[in-house]
């Protein structure tokens, strides 16, 4: 255990970003408003915490290069969940059990205990014979500097379980005790490992809250479970699904047996680019996710790192959204209200008549927006429309709302001649009278929430600048908008 070598890997790791930070933040491809790390890469939102009247968001990070390896923990604190400043890395690798140049300080999260700072991360390393995962702790006074608990790990593998798939663990108290979900596999297939402590060091297995019989893939790669309304929800990111990225059960859970059981699932984010959301409770009693933008080498649809790999950086987070629940038991997810002080610039139309010919949406900034449309249901008949967005003579991303065959889909197969593929996913159309969208774009990515926040599609799209016009159109009839807001949306410094 060597405190001073972790905060040696921390010092080194800030010359190094020191170093790369001005090209990046001159990257044509730079979100504008949503949240980057300074250079390098970014993976995982972790140890998302409301503590000391701040909003804190630590990342998976690698400063050095703009592709995964090495994961450090970056953090950053915000007053609204929209402006963020970074703070020093929390966690570098530094300990046998961390440091491993293919593994690291992997996910995890934050809880407050005693007015100190505890972080849980899944230590990643490799003796020779294979990659071992364990859980490990870190703690602070201040919440910016952090040390590793001279007792990690806390946790290994229980016995049957492959211990280079045992990782993210998710904290959080009920009761006397302390809880600790984390994914593991078994057999070749998901589990969510249930353990409890009373004190945050010494933890004992308690059970499998929830697994997979093969229908929710191998491997559950950060689960986090939380209570909402009179339920419980479990959410992760299953591997071997084919394109089902982020899950939800919602359920009962039984605090005498450490068993969750559900009869709702559902898809957070039907996007190709929406994996790992972790939750927390925030002051006003929100529950709240944030997710990383991208997408593995393991998916089906990867090609490979991206256009911003050439720029010194890679990955950025999707918008903060608000869990809510709905009397059916289904999740919606809107965008954090805090989102509205960015507004400026703001066109509305009315009760506008959209058949074949594309309509333009006005809008003072083609390339970062936000828009909202209701669409009359009872006074459209078209068999389906599109929402033609980032567009010039060439190039286009395309979402479609058919209304016929009650489907949506994202296609960015014309977006910017880099990105592939096409995400569809049955739309619910539960209203019949009308259909509200609501759209953010970004330089390099685009979320799309209808069917009340119930079905949202979020990818990634490296449009150039020249791609700002954004159009609508109908097929076989005509669509009637009710209204259509528009917003440019302008955060005038990043972070800084
Ligand atoms: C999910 C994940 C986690 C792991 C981390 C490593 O995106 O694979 O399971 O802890 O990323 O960076």
């Amino acid at each position: 255990m060597s405190q001073l070598l972790h905060e040696q890997n921390i010092e080194k790791a800030h010359k190094w970003i020191d170093e790369k930070k001005m090209p990046v933040k001159q990257g044509k491809m730079r979100q504008k408003y949503h949240f980057m790390a300074e250079a390098g890469w970014l993976n995982d939102p972790n140890g998302l915490i409301f503590f000391r009247g701040k909003y804190h968001l630590f990342y998976q990070y690698n400063p050095y290069d703009a592709y995964w390896g090495s994961m450090h923990w970056g953090h950053a604190v915000s007053n609204d969940m929209v402006h963020w400043e970074y703070l020093p890395l929390a966690l570098a690798p530094s300990e046998h059990y961390d440091n491993h140049k293919e593994g690291g300080c992997f996910s995890g999260s934050a809880i407050e205990h005693e007015d100190k700072l505890y972080l849980f991360y899944t230590g990643t390393t490799n003796y020779g014979d294979g990659f071992v995962q364990t859980q490990c702790m870190a703690y602070s006074e201040d919440g910016i500097h952090f040390t590793k608990y001279e007792n990690n790990p806390i946790i290994k593998a229980p016995k049957e379980y492959d211990e280079a798939n045992f990782r993210d663990p998710k904290v959080w108290k009920h009761g006397e005790y302390f809880y600790m979900v984390c994914g593991a596999k078994k057999d070749e297939l998901a589990q969510a490992l249930l353990f409890r402590s009373s004190n945050l060091t010494d933890w004992e297995f308690f059970n499998v809250l929830a697994e997979s019989r093969g229908e929710l893939g191998y491997m559950w790669e950060c689960p986090d479970f939380y209570p909402i309304g009179d339920k419980h929800v479990l959410m992760f990111s299953p591997m071997g699904v084919h394109e089902r990225t982020t899950v939800y059960l919602v359920g009962d859970m039984n605090y005498e047996t450490g068993k969750f059981t559900y009869s709702v699932t559902g898809e957070i984010d039907w996007g190709f680019d929406y994996y790992a959301p972790q939750s927390f409770l925030d002051d006003k009693g929100r529950r709240v996710i944030v997710a990383w933008a991208n997408a593995w080498d393991w998916m089906p649809w990867w090609k490979d790192w991206g256009p911003t790999f050439k720029e010194g950086w890679c990955g950025s987070f999707a918008l903060p959204r608000e869990v809510r629940l709905c009397e059916d038991n289904m999740l919606q997810f809107f965008p954090v209200t805090e989102l509205e002080t960015l507004r400026e610039n703001e066109m509305n139309v009315t009760d506008v008549v959209v058949r074949e010919t594309p309509y333009e949406i006005p809008l003072s900034n083609g390339n970062i927006y936000e828009m909202k449309l209701e669409i009359d249901l009872e006074q459209s008949n078209a068999e389906r429309f599109s929402l033609i967005l980032r567009a010039d003579a060439k190039n286009k991303t395309v979402i479609e709302f058919d209304l016929k065959y009650q489907m949506m889909s994202f296609d960015r197969n014309m977006s910017d001649g880099w990105s592939t593929g096409k995400t569809k996913s049955p739309l619910l159309l539960e209203d019949k009278r009308k259909l509200s969208i609501h759209v953010f774009a970004d330089q390099s990515s685009i979320e799309v929430f209808t069917d009340n926040y119930k079905t949202n599609h979020s990818c990634n799209v490296f449009a150039k600048n020249n791609q700002d016009k954004n159009y609508i159109a109908a097929d076989n009839g005509k669509i009637f908008i009710s209204h259509l807001s528009t917003w440019e949306l302008l955060l005038p410094e990043f972070c800084r």
